[in-house]
């Protein structure tokens, strides 16, 4: 028999508790916000999709596909995956949906979790929470810095300013091709070992992102992707940089940016926050402009973002702030008797309908260990009432932070705690 003391959530796998689950809605809510602000409606997508919509969408040689991809097979055989990401199941839904048939662009934002198999460590989860975007069938640099712009003003609504936004193009089908040639001629000719050589064969970008010292040093005068831009590409580049200028949207280009999905080109762009150590990017996106085709739908353009939710309660936590209200209600009610206990119950519920949050004590307990109770929920108030005062048709409003208590009119305590929650 399963020893059901012992039931822990899967490695890697976070818990959200109160209070700090205050932190990842507020985080989570004010990164959505930011989106809506910009006219995206809100997808809600399956969490598990057909395995091949991953394979192909996302790239059959990234590590999200090669190694962290969850797959199951159903009853009947057909193989699915927990979603690594978002944009693959965005797109099938809009080529399904036929979504792309209507007004372009396709504006649509989503948010929950995602699943990738990876080693855990702090800010690296095997279920991770994004918020993303997904602005589909307009090739317009102008829609390149909206949606830039839009995860930069998420993160700072939320007081975050310790990040950098690091920029690129990956080019287009007309010079990234090309490119790729270029830079695997650079990269034979190098006295690369054998596994580096082999990913310089499948995705020689990948080799520019190496972390190892001797490789980076190697590869240090290796052309890169921004100097060969065709014409086009680089238009499209310059004006989104402008765009940004004009928008007061700081970035560093990053020509050797390398991001762990293949469907990018042109606009490439990564979050990184250097309070998180070595997970340091809390979000990224960029255009994708073949996938929709590619997943078997019209030859539409597109760009997005994910925004990594734990990422960036972790950054607002490295610079000391906080997101959200921790307290899980305004007025706590404390009762001392059963008929008190009764007329806490109707006032509560009276309390709540009219928009604030109420709490009370249940279970009989003393007046110190009902305070006790009042003061841990974060409550400013607490409405104490006894058995007598009920006739009295009196109710004590005590002031949780200054300790001051007076008592009230039973008929007037909604507005009597109205008044008192307005007051600092
Ligand atoms: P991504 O860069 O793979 O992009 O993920 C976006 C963000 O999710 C990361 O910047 C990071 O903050 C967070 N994240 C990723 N993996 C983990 C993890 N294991 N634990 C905690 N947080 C994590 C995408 O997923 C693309 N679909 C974004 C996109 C949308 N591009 C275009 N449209």
């Amino acid at each position: 028999m399963t020893d059901t003391s012992s039931f822990k959530a899967p490695k890697g796998v976070p818990d959200y508790l109160p209070p700090t689950s205050a932190e990842f809605v507020a985080v989570r809510d004010g990164l959505i916000r930011a989106a809506r602000l910009a006219g995206y409606g809100h997808i809600e997508l399956p969490v598990f999709e057909e395995t091949a919509l991953f394979a192909r969408g996302v790239g059959e040689s990234t590590d999200v596909v090669s190694k962290e991809m969850w797959t199951f097979a159903d009853r009947k055989g057909q193989s699915y995956t927990l979603r690594p990401e978002g944009t693959a199941g965005v797109m099938r839904a809009v080529i399904e949906h036929n979504l792309d048939r209507g007004q372009l662009p396709v504006k649509l934002c989503y948010a929950g979790p995602f699943f990738r198999y990876e080693r855990p460590q702090a800010g690296r989860y095997r279920q991770l929470q994004q918020v993303g975007v997904e602005a589909i069938g307009v090739d317009d640099p102008a829609l390149d810095a909206e949606v830039i712009a839009i995860a930069d003003a998420g993160f700072r609504a939320l007081g975050l300013t310790g990040f950098r936004l690091e920029i690129t193009s990956l080019g287009d089908e007309t010079c990234r091709p090309q490119y790729r040639e270029l830079l695997q001629e650079f990269l034979f000719r190098l006295p690369l070992d054998e596994e580096t050589r082999r990913r310089a064969e499948i995705n020689p970008l990948r080799v520019l992102d190496d972390k190892r010292p001797q490789v980076r040093e190697l590869v240090a005068d290796a052309p890169l992707m921004i100097d060969h831009l065709s014409e086009s590409a680089k238009a499209h580049f310059d004006q989104v940089l402008g765009l940004l200028d004009a928008l007061g949207v700081p970035y560093v280009v990053n020509p050797r940016m390398v991001r762990g999905l293949d469907y990018y080109t042109k606009t490439t762009f990564e979050f990184v926050h250097d309070g998180l150590g070595a997970q340091s990017g809390i979000g990224g996106g960029g255009r994708y402009d073949g996938l929709m085709a590619q997943l078997g739908g019209q030859p539409l353009s597109g760009i997005g973002f994910g925004l990594g939710v734990d990422r960036t309660v972790l950054a607002l936590r490295a610079e000391g702030k906080s997101a959200g209200d921790a307290a899980s209600c305004d007025v706590y009610g404390v009762p001392l008797g059963d008929i008190a206990k009764q007329h806490l119950v109707v006032l509560s519920a009276r309390l709540r309908a009219a928009g604030i949050r109420t709490d009370l004590a249940y279970g009989g307990r003393s007046m110190k260990s009902a305070i006790k109770a009042a003061d841990k929920s974060g409550a400013r108030l607490a409405l104490v009432l006894g058995d007598r005062e009920v006739a009295d048709g009196e109710i004590g409003l005590k002031d949780l932070r200054t300790g001051e208590q007076r008592q009230v009119a039973l008929d007037d305590v909604v507005a009597e705690v109205t008044a008192a929650l307005a007051t600092e």
